[in-house]
């Protein structure tokens, strides 16, 4: 009977650069909730329209909390191991996230922007300055978010080789159970030691405030090293990824591409990041819960115990809220997108994400206007098997 059920890969397995695959998005058509297999053969609830994901990702009855039974794994999981915050309920979520939400607010992040636009003006020097082509992954789109993410939190960024590399396997899906782990486990051991190191020698920085947290016996040592490795992971990551695919869509959308280069006002600019962040959605494998109680909902029934992926990308493609939601139009209002999450998971980094997006994307193309693609857009490798969405590398020249 399962075996009928759609298969929901939870990456983009086709290849369709920019969309959501054909085959899950159509699903939306079935209604607001519909039934999936999974690779381990489990079927949670795929909820595919934006209203009943909201409603979902708010309800007090749903779960984050990726050890309860009926939870939809993504791939396989190793056991043990302290749990980051992003995995866990309130209370503790809400406890753990307070401690560091200060450094994320949008004034705090806003008087970072004139550091932001030096970090992006001295790596577009380096570009023009170097050999052409070159991948905008390494030389631009990584060093953005990790120079900023390493000075915020008081991570030393001559480690980014390390860290980068450690990151891409914990969020790759392509690889076993015990490689995730052993990843997760040198990038837990190097937090560690930082954090140690903030205890005796704390510094003017977010990793010092969270040791701070376990002197006050507040935290666990081992919960602040996890928080380290969420917020190092989190905040690299997928920028880099936005950043990178960004650019790939603008080029492949050259009168978009000019509407947001020759944008003089900061809110076209801002406005332009909404819409790529809605119409690219790279956090392609769904936002992932389990039902603590039945709910009811769009005409179904939830039962307890039961697993939802709530499959935002395609919640962004909602034509109910978005008028033809396959086009990229930098002009519309996108801010209803739900790219970030919502509910009390919702993206604690997003200030921060819009600033450096919106620093990137106001520059970059203003600076190289004749940046191209320096191969064909079939060769480039696209992120098939990251939880993650993006690209591995974007050869460019100009
Ligand atoms: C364009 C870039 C980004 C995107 C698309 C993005 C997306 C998301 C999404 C969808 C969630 C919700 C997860 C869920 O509901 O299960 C989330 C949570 C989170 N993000 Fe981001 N994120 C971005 C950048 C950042 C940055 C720069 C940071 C900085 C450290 C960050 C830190 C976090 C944290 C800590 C959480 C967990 C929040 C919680 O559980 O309360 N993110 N992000």
């Amino acid at each position: 009977m399962t075996d009928t059920l759609p298969e929901f890969p939870g990456v983009r397995a086709e290849r369709c650069p920019f969309d959501p695959p054909p085959r899950i998005q159509a699903l939306q058509q079935d209604g607001p909730l519909t039934k999936v297999r999974l690779w381990d053969g489990s079927t949670p609830w795929l909820v595919t329209t934006h209203a009943e994901q909201k409603a979902l990702l708010g309800h007090p009855q749903v779960s984050a909390d990726v050890t309860r039974p009926g939870y939809p794994l993504s791939a396989p999981r190793a056991e043990g191991g302290s749990l980051s915050f992003i995995l866990m309920d309130d209370p503790e979520h809400h406890r753990q996230r307070r401690m560091v939400q200060g450094a994320f607010t949008v004034r705090r992040v806003e008087s970072m922007r004139p550091a932001v636009q030096r970090i992006v003006d001295g790596l577009i020097d380096d570009l023009l300055a170097g050999p052409k082509p070159v991948d905008l992954v390494e030389a631009f789109a990584l060093p953005v978010p990790s120079l900023v993410i390493c000075e915020l939190l008081g991570v030393p960024y001559t480690d980014h080789d390390f860290f980068q590399d450690n990151s891409k396997t914990i969020i790759k899906r392509n690889v076993t159970a015990e490689e995730r782990a052993a990843a997760g486990g040198r990038l837990f051991e190097y937090l560690d030691t930082l954090v140690g190191a903030k205890l005796d020698h704390p510094g003017d920085d977010l990793l010092s405030q969270v040791a701070g947290r376990v002197k006050a016996g507040e935290l666990t040592r081992s919960q602040a090293a996890q928080m380290g490795v969420l917020l190092l992971i989190a905040g690299h990551e997928t920028t880099a990824n936005m950043i990178a695919l960004g650019t790939l869509a603008l080029l492949q959308n050259p009168a978009q591409l000019a509407l947001l280069r020759d944008a003089g006002d900061p809110k076209a600019v801002a406005g332009a990041v909404e819409e790529l962040l809605r119409y690219l959605n790279i956090t392609h494998s769904g936002r992932r819960r389990v039902a603590l109680a039945d709910i009811e909902i769009a005409g179904q029934v939830i039962r307890a115990g039961e697993g939802m992926i709530m499959a935002n990308d395609i919640a962004n493609r909602d034509p109910g809220v978005f008028p033809h939601p396959d086009e990229l139009d930098l002009t519309r209002d996108a801010r209803r997108h739900v790219a970030f999450g919502f509910g009390v998971h919702q993206c604690l980094g997003q200030p921060l994400a819009r600033l450096e997006l919106q620093v990137v994307y106001g520059t970059l193309y203003r600076r190289i206007p004749t940046l191209a693609l320096a191969t064909g857009l079939d060769r480039v490798p696209f992120k098939h098997d990251g939880q993650v969405y993006g690209v591995y590398e974007l050869p460019v020249t100009w």
